[in-house]
């Protein structure tokens, strides 16, 4: 059966007892749901891990081959792993980032994404529906290039 596979970084598992300004509500179990009920609309099957070693997030990419796509928030990776980069732009899946802040109206350090440039694309700032679109965005591409 084919597959998206969504990685969720560091931190992100504490997701609830973060600032909930910033982050939202949700815990990462109900953020997981949505994306859970959103690929069962699509009758694709989704895999969600959750790391918060950079090893295990760059073994997990290189994993990936025949997959739909991969929906990744690097979490605080995103501002410093060139290895994450690498690793992303060494696979064929489409990969887009997902951050559940607007990470341009935060500190500037977060203003740089080392693993941007090597994604199909980016959402940012639109909280959990991120990673819902995110995923819409990868079964249509899926659908356009290899029909129904
Ligand atoms: C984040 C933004 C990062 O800067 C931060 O380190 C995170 C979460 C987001 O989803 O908004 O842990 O990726």
């Amino acid at each position: 059966m084919k597959k998206i596979v969504v990685i969720h970084g560091p931190n992100l598992n504490l997701l609830g007892q973060r600032d909930s300004s910033v982050y939202g509500d949700l815990t990462l179990d109900d953020i997981n749901v949505k994306i859970m009920d959103s690929s069962a609309q699509y009758g694709v099957d989704c895999e969600i891990v959750q790391f918060n070693s950079e090893v295990d997030i760059i073994n997990k990419i290189q994993s990936l081959k025949k997959e739909i796509g991969l929906v990744i928030n690097p979490a605080a990776y995103t501002h410093t792993s060139v290895a994450i980069r690498d690793a992303i732009e060494a696979i064929t899946p489409p990969v887009i980032e997902v951050h559940l802040s607007n990470v341009h109206a935060r500190e500037d350090f977060r203003h740089t994404s080392l693993t941007a440039s090597v994604c199909k694309g980016q959402i940012l700032g639109l909280g959990w529906q991120g990673y819902v679109l995110a995923m819409d965005y990868l079964m249509r591409d899926y659908l356009d290039r290899n029909g129904t």
